[in-house]
């Protein structure tokens, strides 16, 4: 069986590790392909250092664009790639630009190359059609022939969406194979220390939402709620290059300066920062997962969460929305109150660190049935 795996985008990385990896183990063949989405050396390379991913096989060196243009452009340069590898599937993570472009690309020659399509992460839904990644989810599952859930409650959703039973399959949360593989390594990085801050007495924060940072007004109200908090705690914010770039157009560089800004960081230290944190505050889907999954509390800043499993069942609550800054200061205190109740290991089915010999499997065995007679 040849698998060809799509990475584009920093969330991708740390999925796509496990199951490149998991493929070799089992004698599949492996291609992988890097559209090129984020490309700076903090937001690409040192994820495949970091996650031990060995040079992509194709780079397409897409960059950045409006949606269209960088959509357009993946397109364009995966299709020559794809009909060259010819595999038995396509295999595209998550919700971004690159996951729905190449997905299109293989459903239109599905019939003539013979592959098919595998969407890892299928059936999360935030019903909010203004979110682009709302968009790159549903699409991709509709297309997809395998939808491999990383929880049991996404599977109403693609029922719901008229999806058939047959083409999903549970597989747990991959992300968290690379986390269990890594935290060891990750706390060995001792970032905190080397930033100067004390294990447990500090807060992370990640921002780079569109709704959250590509106007003066919201950028405005996060960064004073964070400065609320930073009263409390110091706070911590990897600033995303998109983040970076509107706090200085939207004249906001004071009160940026309220908190402490670092570049963005590579796997194992933002691995390393977030196991330390007292409190996360976040509108990252990722992060959601990783805290849940170490027990530290997690604030949410957006008005709803695709990954209602953090909620019910782990570490995640969602700060009062439309954010202000005197919600964000409370939904931070209740946070710290219940971390201070100690870390409690995550239950959830699935996320085991076993995802991707799941996923490996059911692409194994689909295979198979697909080529007998
Ligand atoms: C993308 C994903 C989002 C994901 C996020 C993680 C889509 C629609 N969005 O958003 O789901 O949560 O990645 O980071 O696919 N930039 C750089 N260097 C880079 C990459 C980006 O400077 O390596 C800057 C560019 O100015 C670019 C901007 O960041 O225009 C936005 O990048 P883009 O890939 O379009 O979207 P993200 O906000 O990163």
């Amino acid at each position: 069986m040849k698998a060809l795996l799509v990475a584009g985008a920093r969330p991708n990385f740390m999925k796509v590790a496990p199951i490149l990896r998991a493929l070799r183990a089992r004698g599949a063949e492996a291609v992988l392909v890097h559209t090129g989405q984020h490309y700076d050396a903090q937001m690409s390379d040192a994820f495949f250092r970091d996650l031990d991913i060995p040079a992509p096989d194709h780079h397409l060196g897409i960059g950045s664009g409006t949606h269209a243009e960088q959509t357009a452009r993946i397109m364009l340069a995966f299709e020559p790639v794809l009909s060259a590898t010819r595999p038995d599937w396509v295999v595209v993570v998550g919700d971004v630009n690159s996951t729905i472009a190449c997905a299109l690309v293989a459903s239109k020659l599905r019939d003539a190359l013979g592959c098919r399509i595998a969407h890892v992460e299928a059936g999360l839904r935030s019903n909010d059609w203004g979110m682009p990644e709302e968009v790159n989810r549903v699409l991709t599952d509709r297309l997809s022939d395998l939808l491999l859930l990383p929880s049991r409650d996404a599977e109403a959703n693609l029922l719901a969406e008229g999806i058939p039973r047959e083409r999903i399959a549970f597989a747990g949360n991959v992300m968290i194979d690379s986390l269990l593989a890594k935290v060891t390594e990750a706390i060995a990085t001792d970032l905190p220390v080397r930033l100067g801050i004390e294990r447990g007495q500090y807060v992370v924060t990640t921002l780079h939402r569109p709704s959250n940072v590509d106007t003066p007004e919201a950028l405005r109200v996060v960064l004073e709620g964070l400065a609320a908090v930073a009263e409390r705690l110091p706070v911590v914010l990897p600033i995303h290059p998109r983040t970076r770039r509107n706090a200085e157009a939207f004249r906001l560089g004071a009160l940026l300066a309220r908190i402490r800004t670092i570049e963005p960081l590579g796997y194992l230290e933002m691995l390393s920062l977030t196991e330390g944190a007292a409190v996360v505050l976040t509108d990252s889907g990722g992060l959601q997962e990783e805290t849940t999954a170490l027990g530290v509390p997690c604030v949410t800043l957006r008005a709803q969460t695709e990954r209602p499993v953090t909620v019910t069942e782990g570490t995640n609550r969602m700060a009062p929305w439309p954010l202000t800054a005197h919600g964000m200061l409370s939904a931070f205190e209740d946070a710290l109150a219940l971390g201070s109740g100690g870390r409690q290991p995550c239950a959830i089915e699935g996320w085991d660190g076993r995802a991707s010999e799941r996923i490996v499997s059911a692409l194994l065995e689909r295979a198979r049935s697909a080529s007998s007679p």
